[in-house]
C-alpha cells in the first residue's frame, strides 16, 4: 500500500501556541497523593513532591496543568487548601467518593508549576458555589497585596501572585454526575456572570465556559449554542472533553477515533460561529479541547474502585495502555494540531497515575506509559507554525465512523525546521508515503522515530517498565525534498528535518 503527502508552506493552519501541550491534575485518586506527591519518597523535595515525578514531566513536554478538576472542583473549598497545612480540614470528595487531605493546595502545587515550567489553568466551583467564592480565589491568586486574600496569601508564604491568566467556569456542569449540575438554560446565566464579575476585577482575564462532556452527550450541540447564547461576550473559550476506547474488540474503528474529535470540533465551531453570527458579534471563541485521552470507561463502570468506602487516595482509573492506545493518542494529537486555527488550548487528562501518562509507585519508581512517547516527542517536535498537509490514501470501512483513511498526518515548519507526525491505521499492510517537502528547504533529516509494536497490545507495567519504547523509523529517505517514509501497520511516527 502506497500513499502521497504534499506539504505545502502556504497551507498554514495557525501559528502554533504552546497551550495546546497542557495537561491536568485533578485531585482524583493517586494523581497528586502518592502521585506527584509523597512527602515520604526517596526523591522528595522540601514541599513533599516527587523530583523523579517532575522530571518525567519535564520530559513530557507539558505546558499548561488545568488544576483542581475535574468533577472534584465541583465541591471543593479553595480556602481549605492555603494556610498552615497542620489546620487544613480533611473534607469528604463527593466527586470520587474519597477523603481530601488538602496538604497539597493551591500555594504548593503553583510551587510545583514552577518546577516543571507549566503554567497554571484554574476552575472555579460552579457546582456547590458561585459568584463571590470564584472572586475570592481570584483575589487571593492574582492580587498583587493590600487586601485581604492577597494579604493572606501573602503571610501564607507566596509575595508573587500566582498570576493566573486561563480560568475554568465550572466544569462540565451538563452532566448528571456532577455536583450541582444544571441545564443549559442556569449555566449559561451562571456562567456569564462570575465572567463578568472576574472580567470586572480583571478585562484580561481568558475565560473558559463548559461546553458538552462529550459528543455523545444527549444535549450536545444545543448546550453549546444555549450556553453561548447567555455568555458569548463574557467569555473566550469553551470547553470540549472527549475520551476514546477500543470497544468489543474493533481496533480498526478504534484506530480511526480521531474523527470523532473532529467532528466534535467541526460541530462545536459551527455552533459558536452560528451563535456569534446572530449576535452579531465580532469575536471568535476558541475551544480549549481541556480533556481528551483514551480511558477505559466502560471497564471501570464495571468495577468497584468507586464504592462506599471514603478512602484517601483509592487507586481510581488507571488504565495501562497499550501501543494501540498510543498511536490512537498520537493521532489525536495530530487532530488537535490540524485544528489549532480554532482549538488554541487543550489539556490531555490526565498526567500522573490517573488515566495518565506517568506512572508512580509508592515508594518506588515512576515510569512512561506507551502513551508518554508521541505527546513528549511531539511537544518537542512542533514548532513554528502548523501546516495542513494534503494526503492522498485509500481508505478502509469501519464500524464505528464510517470509512477511514488509512493514513493521517500533519506537519510544523519553524524557519529551516520541520516535524512531519503521522498514523498509519492500517492494522495489516505497512505504507509506503512518499511526502513532497521541498518547499520546506530541508536537506536532512535530524530524527525519525516510530511507536510500534508486533504486539499492538504490549504495554508498560510495574514489573516491565521499558516493554514499549521509541524505535529508529528504519528507511526514512530524504532526497531532493522528498521525503520517504515506510509506516508500519498500527503505528504513529515522527520525522523531523532541517
Ligand atoms: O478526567 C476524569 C474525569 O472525567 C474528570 O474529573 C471529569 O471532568 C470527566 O468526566
Amino acid at each position: 500500500t502506497k500513499a502521497s503527502i504534499s506539504i505545502d508552506r502556504n497551507l498554514v493552519v495557525a501559528p502554533i501556541n504552546r497551550r495546546i501541550f497542557g495537561s491536568f491534575v485533578e485531585h482524583l485518586g493517586r494523581c497528586v497523593y502518592d502521585g506527584i506527591y509523597e512527602p515520604t519518597h526517596a526523591t522528595a523535595n522540601e514541599d513533599g513532591f516527587r523530583t523523579d515525578v517532575v522530571e518525567l514531566v519535564r520530559e513530557l513536554g507539558t505546558t499548561t496543568i488545568r488544576y483542581p478538576g475535574g468533577n472534584f472542583v465541583s465541591g471543593f473549598r479553595w480556602e481549605d487548601s492555603v494556610g498552615p497545612r497542620e489546620n487544613r480540614p480533611v473534607r469528604r470528595d463527593l466527586a470520587w467518593h474519597s477523603i481530601e487531605t488538602n496538604q497539597v493546595g493551591m500555594d504548593e502545587f503553583a510551587r510545583w508549576l514552577k518546577l516543571t515550567d507549566s503554567e497554571l489553568m484554574l476552575a472555579v466551583n460552579l457546582g456547590t458555589r458561585g459568584i463571590e467564592a470564584a472572586l475570592d480565589l481570584l483575589e487571593y491568586t492574582n492580587h498583587p497585596s493590600g487586601t485581604a486574600l492577597s494579604d493572606q496569601r501573602i503571610k501564607n508564604g507566596t509575595e508573587d501572585p500566582h498570576d493566573v491568566r486561563i480560568w475554568c467556569l465550572g466544569n462540565e456542569m451538563d452532566g448528571p454526575w456532577q455536583t450541582g449540575y444544571m441545564t443549559a438554560d442556569d449555566y449559561g446565566k451562571i456562567a456569564a456572570r462570575t465572567a463578568q464579575a472576574m472580567k470586572t476585577a480583571d478585562r484580561n482575564l481568558e475565560l473558559v465556559v463548559c461546553g458538552s462532556s462529550g459528543s455523545s452527550m444527549p444535549t450536545f450541540g444545543d448546550w453549546e449554542r444555549t450556553v453561548l447564547e447567555h455568555s458569548y461576550e463574557h467569555v473566550d473559550y469553551i470547553s470540549c472533553h472527549a475520551y476514546y476506547q477500543e470497544r468489543n474488540g474493533d481496533l480498526a474503528s478504534y484506530l480511526a477515533s480521531s474523527l470523532d474529535m473532529e467532528y466534535f470540533i467541526k460541530t462545536v465551531v459551527a455552533t459558536a460561529d452560528h451563535v456569534g453570527n446572530k449576535l452579531r458579534s465580532k469575536k471568535k471563541i476558541q475551544l480549549s479541547f481541556d480533556e481528551w485521552n483514551i480511558w477505559y470507561l466502560d471497564e471501570h463502570k464495571d468495577s468497584d474502585e468507586v464504592n462506599d468506602e471514603w478512602r484517601e487516595a483509592p487507586r481510581q482509573l488507571e488504565d495501562v495502555y497499550s501501543v494501540a492506545d498510543a498511536v490512537v493518542l498520537g493521532n489525536l494529537l495530530i487532530t488537535l494540531l490540524k485544528n489549532h486555527d480554532r482549538v488554541t488550548s487543550a489539556s490531555l487528562a490526565q498526567l500522573v497515575n490517573v488515566i495518565a501518562p506517568i506512572m508512580t509507585e509508592p515508594g518506588g519508581a515512576a515510569w512512561r506509559q506507551t502513551t508518554f512517547f508521541p505527546f513528549s516527542v511531539t511537544s518537542r517536535l512542533a514548532r513554528g507554525e502548523v501546516l495542513d498537509p494534503r494526503i492522498t490514501v485509500g481508505s478502509y470501512a469501519t464500524e464505528a465512523h464510517g470509512e477511514a483513511p488509512l493514513v493521517d498526518s500533519v506537519a510544523t515548519v519553524d524557519g529551516e525546521a520541520a516535524a512531519v507526525f503521522l498514523v498509519n491505521r492500517s492494522t495489516t499492510d505497512s505504507i509506503e508515503v512518499t511526502i513532497d517537502a521541498s518547499g520546506l528547504g530541508a536537506t536532512a533529516i535530524t530524527e525519525a522515530v516510530t511507536l510500534h509494536d508486533a504486539d499492538v497490545y504490549a504495554k508498560n507495567t510495574l514489573a516491565d517498565q521499558e516493554r514499549v519504547g521509541l524505535k529508529p523509523l528504519e528507511g526514512a529517505v530524504l532526497s531532493g525534498g522528498v521525503l520517504t517514509v515506510v509506516l508500519p501497520p498500527v503505528s504513529w511516527s515522527a520525522v523531523a528535518l532541517a
